[in-house]
Order: C-alpha cells, then sequence, then structure tokens
C-alpha cells in the first residue's frame, strides 16, 4: 500500500492534474446543455477512481447504486441499502475534495429509500447530500413527480431517471430497451415533461430507442438528458465506470465501449471517453444503440 499523501499533496501521481478545472455545478451543467456541449458521466464508487476521473476532465461523477452489482458482488441494485449509498459516497466526495476536484457529485437514492413518501425521501436525500453529494438521483416515472418537487423545493437537486429503471427490473422482467411501443414512448415523454416542470435538472434515459431519447432532449430545455444505451442524441453521456475500463463480472452491455482499448493507462483511457462523448464520436447510432 502506498503511504498516504499529506493533504496538500496530490496523492498517487495519476491524480495530480496539471490545472485546476473551474468546478462543474448547476449552472455550469444549464449553460452547457445550452450551448450544445455534451455533459460527460461516469459512475465512482471510490477515492482513488474519482480522483483519477477528475483529472480526466469528466463532469460528472455518479455513486449509482451499480455499486451493488460492481462492487458488492450482488446480481440487482435491489439489494443496495442508504448505509451503503452514504458509505461510498462519502469516498467518492473525500476523494474529490483530497484533490480540489471540479466534477459534481450526484448520489443514487437506493431501492426502499424514497418510495414510502417525500418526507422519506427527504431524509435519505439529506444523509447522502450530507456524505457528500451535489444532487441525488432517482428513479421513476409519474408517481416521482411530487417528491422531485418536494425535494428540489428544499434546496436538494435532483437528477431523474427514466426508461430502464433497473431498481424495479423484477417488475419490468429483466434489462430490456423501454419505449418501443407508441403508448409507453408517449408516457416516458409525459413523464420527462413533468419532471422537468417539477425541478429536475438532469435526466438519465436508460435503453431507449435512440429517435425517442431524441425527442425527449429537444423538448427538455431546462433539464439535461444523460444517455445510456440511448443512441446520440442525448445532452450527455453515462458509462458505467468498470464497463468503459472493459472489466466486467458478466457479458458486457451491447452499447458499452471499451475505452482502455489502445489507452495507456486509465487515465487516459478515461480522457477517450470524454473527448469520444464531447466530439459526438460516442455513442454511434447503429452500434451502441437501438
Ligand atoms: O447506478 C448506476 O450506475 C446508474 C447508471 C447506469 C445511470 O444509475
Amino acid at each position: 500500500m502506498p503511504t498516504p499523501a499529506a493533504d496538500t499533496a496530490a496523492p498517487y501521481g495519476a491524480a495530480a492534474a496539471p490545472a485546476p478545472r473551474k468546478a462543474v455545478n448547476l449552472a455550469r451543467i444549464a449553460d452547457m446543455h445550452a450551448r450544445g456541449e455534451k455533459i460527460t458521466m461516469l459512475t465512482a464508487y471510490d477515492a482513488t477512481f474519482a480522483a483519477v476521473a477528475d483529472a480526466a476532465g469528466v463532469d460528472c461523477l455518479l455513486v449509482g447504486d451499480s455499486v451493488g452489482m460492481v462492487c458488492q458482488g450482488l446480481d440487482s441494485t435491489v439489494g443496495v441499502s442508504l448505509d451503503v449509498m452514504r458509505h461510498y459516497t462519502e469516498s467518492v466526495a473525500r476523494g474529490l475534495r483530497r484533490v480540489q476536484g471540479a466534477a459534481w457529485l450526484i448520489a443514487d437514492l437506493p431501492f426502499g429509500s424514497y418510495q414510502e413518501s417525500r418526507e422519506q425521501a427527504l431524509r435519505s436525500a439529506t444523509a447522502l447530500m450530507q456524505a457528500g453529494a451535489q444532487m441525488v438521483k432517482l428513479e421513476g416515472g409519474g408517481w416521482t413527480v411530487d417528491t422531485v418537487r418536494f425535494i428540489t423545493e428544499r434546496g436538494i437537486p435532483v437528477c431523474a431517471h427514466l426508461g430502464l429503471t433497473p431498481q424495479t427490473v423484477h417488475a419490468l422482467g429483466g434489462y430490456r430497451v423501454q419505449g418501443r411501443d407508441e403508448a409507453s414512448a408517449a408516457r416516458l415523454c409525459q413523464d420527462a415533461r413533468a419532471l422537468q416542470d417539477a425541478g429536475a435538472a438532469m435526466l438519465v434515459l436508460e435503453m431507449v430507442p435512440a429517435r425517442l431519447a431524441r425527442a425527449v432532449t429537444a423538448e427538455l430545455a431546462r433539464c439535461a438528458t444523460i444517455g445510456i444505451g440511448a443512441g446520440s442524441g442525448t445532452a450527455g453521456q453515462v458509462l458505467v465506470l468498470h464497463d468503459m475500463l472493459g472489466i466486467h463480472l458478466g457479458k458486457p452491455a451491447k452499447f458499452v465501449r471499451n475505452f482502455m482499448a489502445g489507452a495507456d493507462g486509465i487515465e487516459a483511457g478515461l480522457r477517450s471517453f470524454v473527448h469520444a462523448v464531447k466530439d459526438g464520436s460516442f455513442p454511434e447510432d447503429g452500434v451502441h444503440a437501438w
């Protein structure tokens, strides 16, 4: 194990960013969205990877409840608890603080921590904000609108999540593309508009047809869409860190690209993700979308 560096020193070499960048905040996200600059997001679960992703210029880090599958070996995100999310959020936040990182930090509200009532959701969101998150993400459509309004009105930025919502994998019957038929596509559009009106500043669209994601993106001026398996027409892109590093417990999803191919180290792989999203070369519709 390396010796922990003093607080003032950049730990572990790779995290020594040459020039500090401006902190990403809600205003900068809105500005990128308005200017059409693609927003980059990766999941992070620990301090060191958080620091390296920040040094690579990733705009947003998501402490996803995918931590359950990636780090805890669970077979879905359903078993992830609020305590687990708090633990990993604190680790990522510390990593960013150690390098005076600029990335915007989002944490997932896990299954069972917000479904009961909007008050329960506020308590859970508060716990993650106190662990260091700057925004919370929650999954679901119309039934979450009141909760999103309640939380945002109390000063907690919210990222919504539509399409494939992994916490409801059992109700959905598997990890399948959502919004393929006209009725479900129309419902998704309606939910997206309602979530924007309720105050959601970002919206993850997971595994929906590229055409639908593009249409939803065009409708939302105040809410930046972040796609995963949703084609190239969203305001930004997110991937699970381990997926884009080419390390998996199972078979990678079709939309994943291994950014370590040809990269000279992990930070270079992360930089190549940032460049590919910013210049629009990832994802490629027809290759990484439906
Ligand atoms: O938990 C997670 O990693 C996520 C992303 C896949 C968007 O929600």
